[in-house]
């Protein structure tokens, strides 16, 4: 399954044409698409693979109405998961999506998801992520879809949601989506989360960011954030970046960062994960 971090606009055509090369078996995207620019979302939706979206902060449009937030999931239909569980039947995984347009920072709405969905409190958005998660099958891995990764994670700049563009260094991620990973572990596992957000080129030069973390109860974050997602390398060779993940006998054997030239062969690849007991 192929993970697209934060697009900021880096999504076209050609990108839709890369990903029917490489055919995973679903794409998530993890917010931050376009700047409330409808032709990635159009783009997005010519995908003929199963497609979960999870909208960021920079999707939440500019009005108090939450008018434009609203054309934005409307326009995604099926395929956005705001506070709810993907449908699909093929392959065999669960996505549950988070609070949308999440910054990050703990439990913030802005006026635009306020406006739209009104003004929803911690403990609803909790509820929410926790009713959706309890829908999934138990047969089929648990895979949650947010824009900003959990508390919980680290406190320092280059932890995977930690506040790396000024002092103090802080836990920048949810809370909603922390109490709601622990409500839903007392039913069942939880395989992956996957979120955005954060860039892993951190500022105020400070290097890089971890992008992946595996807890005590077996669940793998990744934050698929790397921005900008498409470079040109010293060949000039155009490179575009997914995360990547496989599953095998419902569960998770690999995590990697990718590296795609245009015909779909890797230029680079970055393994974070791998169980080789569970892909014997
Ligand atoms: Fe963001």
């Amino acid at each position: 399954m192929a993970i697209a971090g934060d697009l900021h606009g880096a999504w076209t055509d050609k990108d839709n044409s890369l990903l029917k090369e490489l055919n995973p078996d679903a794409i998530l995207f993890v917010g931050d698409l376009g700047e409330g620019d409808i032709r990635v979302i159009k783009c997005i939706n010519k995908l003929t693979i199963p497609t979960a979206v999870i909208l960021g902060n920079h999707d939440r449009g500019n009005d108090s109405y939450g008018d434009q937030l609203r054309n934005y999931l409307s326009l995604l239909g099926d395929k956005d998961c705001s506070w709810r569980l993907r449908k699909w039947t093929l392959p065999p995984l669960s996505v549950v999506g988070a609070r949308p347009c999440s910054s990050g920072g703990g439990y913030y709405l802005s006026s635009e998801v306020k406006g739209l969905f009104g003004p929803v409190t911690l403990e609803e958005s909790i509820n929410r992520i926790v009713s959706a998660a309890g829908q999934a099958s138990k047969k089929w891995p648990l895979v949650l879809l947010a824009h900003s990764g959990p508390t919980g994670l680290g406190s320092d700049a280059s932890s995977p949601c930690g506040r790396d563009w000024k002092l103090p260094e802080v836990d920048w991620g949810d809370k909603d989506l922390d109490i709601a990973i622990d409500r839903i572990r007392k039913q069942r596992k939880i395989d992956l989360v996957v979120f955005g957000h954060m860039h892993h080129k951190l500022k105020r030069g400070k290097g890089f960011r971890k992008t992946f973390y595996q807890d005590h109860f077996g669940t793998v974050f990744l934050n698929a954030a790397i921005v900008p997602r498409k470079i040109v390398n010293e060949t000039g060779d155009v490179l575009r970046h997914f995360s990547w993940v496989k599953f095998s006998n419902g569960q998770l054997i690999q995590a990697s960062h990718r590296w795609f030239r245009a015909d779909g062969s890797i230029a680079n690849e970055e393994i974070l994960f791998e169980n080789i007991k569970s892909n014997i």
